[in-house]
């Protein structure tokens, strides 16, 4: 649990909160515990740790010092906005717990709220692993799920209303490969009232743009292999939430037995990744919107999604909602799959690859990647088409990785040119 200090911004945020202020050795970056277990003075200690009279290390699984230190960081970072709402002079209290990757917290946390019966409520572009997870996992459990489209709050509450013990509306905003988005306070108020719990995913994003609990979320879920980190080092995940004590219980319980926690070394690299979140997620913006606007004159380009555009049909609530517009796109060519596909060979620069989120530019094709698992109906159904390209836009000179992408278009012309 961490506790707010009042006038901290992001990045003081990002490279003081949770650090340790009392190191034997007065080593000024972090260290990495990087050890399964603790010793105990004595066995009366020993007991008491188990008893839970006194609080200590025991074992990692359970507790490592650094494995807390980005948990209090990206509590700080997701509670940030909650201090504005609270009253004068009143702490806010936010807890963070960190996973093995994106998946575990995501899991973990379905599985600490859910039990055989309930239905969550949730869209259909989301990232394919989460997708795969709820269709075809959950239902082992007797765990149902219900598809909406969250961009109408009449549909969200149909929705609610037909299910058997809705429990859980879990919304991913911008969506993995769409950036199509939710109004989170609205669906928040929507699914409240009737008693759900919200879990936003907030990977796209990042606290730096857009902070779900002050909107109204429960919970806020990521993958930390992303933008956190932030150079394609480690991989993991994070929870965070005001519900400090279902956090320890519950949530702590299933961590620990299920034994989703991260590993000591990917908590501290990943902690020398948040340190730069801010200056990166700016730049990442900054980038992607030349990218778009590039494309978006380009003649082999059928469309672009990207909501810092104006047309995009979420451009007015990326604009309420979020901070910034962040560093994905999505792009559809003209010659379809096919053009796709060229393009994607003949880049250099760019790296073709899944994940996203790094200080380098990826590009990826979701329908025979990170989307394979979802079946080519509810793909299509949701825009996943099989021309769409996705492009995790890094922070490079934007020109550069311009250059990278017309010298795969030229390609295509080229390509056009001999076949004819
Ligand atoms: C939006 C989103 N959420 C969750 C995940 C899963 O994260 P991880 O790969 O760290 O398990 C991903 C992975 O790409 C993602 O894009």
């Amino acid at each position: 649990m961490y506790k707010l200090p009042v006038s901290y911004g992001h990045s003081s945020h990002a490279i003081h909160a949770g650090e340790p202020d009392s190191d034997p050795c007065r080593a000024h970056v972090a260290p990495i515990y990087q050890t399964s277990t603790f010793g105990f003075a004595d066995v009366e200690q020993g007991k008491r740790f188990f008893s839970g009279e006194e609080q200590g290390y025991v074992y990692t699984r359970w507790k490592n010092p650094t494995i807390e230190v980005i948990q209090n960081k990206l509590a700080a970072l997701e509670g940030m906005d909650l201090r504005n709402q609270a009253p004068p002079g009143e702490w806010v209290e936010v807890a963070g717990m960190a996973f093995s990757s994106g998946m575990a917290a995501i899991s973990t946390l379905l599985f600490s709220i859910m039990r055989p019966g309930d239905t969550i409520i949730t869209h259909g572009s989301l990232y394919g692993g989460t997708t795969e997870l709820i269709e075809k996992i959950l239902p082992e459990m007797q765990i149902h799920h219900q598809l909406v489209h969250l961009n109408g709050s009449d549909q969200l509450e149909q929705a609610i209303s037909k299910a058997s013990k809705p429990t859980v509306l879990y919304v991913e905003t911008p969506a993995n490969p769409t950036l199509s988005m939710c109004d989170i306070a609205q669906a928040s108020e929507i699914a409240h009232a009737h008693g759900l719990k919200v879990v936003v995913d907030n990977t796209f994003a990042t606290p730096i743009l857009q902070q779900p609990l002050s909107l109204g979320a429960d919970f806020v879920v990521h993958s930390t292999t992303k933008y956190i980190n932030g150079h394609g080092s480690a991989v993991g995940g994070m929870v965070v939430t005001r519900e400090l004590d279902f956090s320890a219980n519950q949530l702590w319980r299933h961590m620990e037995r299920m034994g989703s926690n991260p590993s000591p070394f990917d908590a501290w690299l990943i902690n020398q990744g948040i340190k730069t979140l801010a200056l990166r997620v700016e730049r990442h913006c900054s980038n992607a919107l030349a990218v778009a606007k590039w494309l978006e004159e380009h003649p082999a380009v059928e469309y672009v999604i990207y909501p810092g555009l104006e047309h995009n049909p979420y451009h007015e609530l990326a604009k309420r909602q979020m901070k910034g517009f962040g560093g994905m796109l999505s792009f559809e060519l003209k010659g379809g799959l096919e053009a796709g596909i060229a393009v994607m060979n003949n880049v250099q620069m760019c790296t073709l690859a899944v994940s996203l989120g790094t200080v380098d530019t990826l590009i990826s094709h979701p329908a025979s990647m990170t989307h394979a698992g979802v079946s080519p109906e509810e793909r299509q159904e949701y825009g996943i088409t099989d021309g769409l390209v996705r492009m995790s836009i890094g922070i490079e000179e934007a020109d550069d990785i311009i250059h990278d992408l017309d010298r795969g278009m030229t390609r295509i012309s080229e390509t056009a040119v001999s076949a004819t």
